[in-house]
């Protein structure tokens, strides 16, 4: 952990258009900044930055933040490492501070493999270059399969010395401690306690971070394989895990982002002869099948995944179970088959770029018709085959969370399938009740959810814009004097102290605020959320302080839509609490209806809620015209 005082200072120094300003090229426009949003592509630029406010925010895609924020996002790098860039950039000394002793040794232990791996790679790379060994038998083979010496640069690509300990040798000398060698994966202890190589004479593939660390390697044996495995990877360590990572991420990151689409193939070789024909957003998944994990890092960049596969069966078997994993947290999913017996590599290399490219467009599919198209094959008049294939296709569907999505997909399975979807249903029912979460499907199932769905999400977007007006008045004017006795957030307080709320991000920011004040006798401001540790905190403060004169002018030209400016604290909360009180009175009035319809109440039960349900009535009445709002 990074001391609070460090990331005091740090945050002290930053300048949040000298940080962007780094990414982002940024015209002055008034107080403010301006350009093309890095976040999403524009022709003419919605993105500000305010010096004074200390965020940014984006008109178009509406994202905003402070400048560590703009780090993580943009750059995706976690809080700690986006301090550890701004204190970097702006020369501030960092101190980590270690929760407990063993937490101290696992840094340490971690930052010792760090090292000897970097170690490694430069080693196996020079060794490449510019000894005889690597010069004959290393970067011939690289040669011979057309990889150029600007991608053996760019991928850092080396290779292993045949003499069995050269490495290890060198890196004792070199002062490298036994321990962290073989704790690294790179040298193994031998039955008579000789400490030797685990790569030997073969061609090494660095596997990255997202950051650009060396994690391990991946060597392959240089020929065709004989009785040695192929590929040799770095053993599970503290710092790597082959379903944890991807390889060649680091490098494709940037235009997965801009492209909003991923490849995914299997293997080191073919992430590279993509990249040399000018796919740079492509990443491997060192051979295994795709994890959650996996999944989780593409989506910091993209929600499009598509798998490009050997034509093979067994290729095609292998990546299916991936394509559940991606289905389950929700990433679009396609699908690239490639004609029998050749691999992303072998492709590539047989025709042009134009070639690969059509032939990526032509051929990519949705996964459910792939599904559907590969199981099937011609067993379409095989009743017992074809309901197997329809058990199966389901059981990727139902891994699909959204609803609606689902809805889409057996549609499209119904129509290439020709097999009425009530049908499909049913078994997509079976399926579910059989992991015990039961939907109930009638006939005509699927239109009604979709309407009380939309309903809902009607609903709870205003109620929620209610919470989000609350917190942002909570903010902004938290601090303010309402009137020469109490501040803004004592008149919040007052009259929402007992309402539930629908957000919780809205309500842990309220809660904070009430025990800010309870405890310190004192009222945070804007400032103080905007710099908050905790990630939504400074994404909401952000988000709802961002009204600033210059910005708003700007927009309303834009859009010819008006931004509420100079807006007057006192009058907005009243009115955002008078929509609160409308809001508690309308589910007074609902729970009392309720109690109205119970059977066997008695004559002065029923009369007395009859008056409850009569003086609601009049206060939602009174508080409507005042509010001049119509409720239904
Ligand atoms: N792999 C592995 N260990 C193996 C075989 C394969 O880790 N014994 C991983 C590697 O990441 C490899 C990927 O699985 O790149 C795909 O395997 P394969 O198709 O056999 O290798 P290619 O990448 O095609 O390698 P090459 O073209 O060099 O033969
Ligand atoms: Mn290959």
């Amino acid at each position: 952990m990074i001391k609070q005082e460090v990331i005091e200072s740090i945050l002290s120094v930053v300048r949040i258009e000298e940080v962007i300003g780094e990414f982002v090229s940024l015209k002055k426009a008034g107080n403010n900044y301006r350009g093309l949003c890095p976040f999403h592509s524009e022709k003419t630029p919605s993105f500000y930055v305010s010096p004074a406010k200390e965020i940014y925010k984006c008109f178009g895609c509406q994202r905003v933040g402070n400048a560590v924020n703009f780090l993580m996002e943009h750059e995706k790098y976690t809080y700690p490492e986006a301090l550890k860039y701004l204190a970097a950039k702006y020369n501030i000394p960092v101190e980590e501070t270690f929760t407990s002793e063993e937490a101290k040794k696992e840094k340490e232990e971690q930052s010792s493999i760090f090292i000897i791996l970097n170690y490694a790679q430069q080693f196996f790379h020079d060794y490449l270059l510019n000894t005889e060994e690597g010069v004959s038998k290393g970067l011939e083979y690289f040669k011979s399969r057309g990889i150029t010496h600007e991608t053996i640069k760019i991928f850092g690509l080396g290779m292993s010395p045949s003499e069995k300990d050269l490495f290890t040798r060198n890196a004792l000398q070199n002062g490298y401690l036994e321990k962290y060698l073989i704790d690294s994966g790179m040298s193994v202890k031998t039955n008579d306690g000789r400490l030797i190589d685990r790569f030997r004479e073969r061609v090494m593939f660095p596997i990255y971070s997202i950051t650009g660390r060396v994690l391990g390697f991946g060597g392959r044996v240089l020929g065709k394989a004989t009785n040695e495995a192929k590929y040799i990877n770095s053993p599970e360590t503290p710092i790597f895990s082959k379903g944890k990572n991807l390889y060649g991420l680091n490098l494709a990151k940037n235009s997965i982002q801009k492209n909003d689409k991923c490849y995914l193939v299997e293997g080191y070789t073919d992430v590279i002869a993509l990249y040399q024909q000018g796919f740079d957003n492509v990443v491997a998944s060192l051979g295994t099948s795709l994890t959650e994990d996996h999944t989780r890092l593409i989506k910091r960049y993209t929600n499009n995944l598509t798998f490009i596969f050997d034509g093979d069966e067994a290729g095609i078997k292998a990546s299916l179970r991936g394509i559940d994993i991606a289905l389950k947290e929700e990433i679009n999913t396609r699908i690239i088959a490639l004609p029998e017996n050749e691999d992303p590599d072998s492709f590539t290399k047989k025709f042009n770029v134009n070639d690969v490219r059509l032939f990526f467009k032509k051929n990519e599919t949705d996964f459910i018709l792939f599904k559907t198209r590969f199981l099937f094959g011609n067993k379409t008049d095989e009743p017992l085959k074809k309901a197997e294939v329809v058990r199966n296709i389901i059981k990727s569907i139902i891994q699909i969370p959204n609803f609606i999505t689902r809805s889409n997909y057996i549609k499209e399975l119904s129509y290439e399938l020709s097999i009425e979807e009530d049908i499909l249903y049913r078994e997509l029912n079976a399926q579910l009740s059989a992991q015990k979460t039961t939907v109930s499907v009638k006939k005509s199932a699927p239109a009604e959810t979709t309407q009380t769905q939309e309903l809902q999400k009607h609903l709870r977007s205003t109620v929620s814009e209610q919470e989000k007006n609350i917190i942002r008045l909570l903010i902004a004017a938290g601090n303010m004097d309402y009137n020469a006795l109490v501040k803004c957030a004592d008149i919040i307080f007052d009259h929402i102290s007992d309402t539930k709320w629908e957000i919780p991000e809205y309500e842990n920011i309220y809660n904070y605020f009430f025990s800010y004040r309870q405890e310190k006798k004192d009222y945070p401001d804007i400032k103080h959320f905007i710099h908050h540790p905790d990630k939504t905190f400074q994404q909401i403060a952000a988000e709802v302080s961002f009204i600033d004169k210059g910005i708003s002018e700007n927009w309303s030209k834009k859009t010819g839509r008006e931004v509420p400016v100079s807006f007057n604290f006192k009058s907005e909360i009243d009115s955002a609490l008078k929509h609160f009180t409308l809001r508690k009175y309308q589910s007074m009035l609902k729970e009392n209806a309720k109690k109205l319809r119970e059977k066997n109440l008695t004559v002065e039960e029923e009369q007395h809620y009859q008056e409850v349900q009569k003086a609601i009535q009049e206060l939602l009445v009174r508080l409507t015209s005042e509010l001049g709002v119509v409720i239904f």
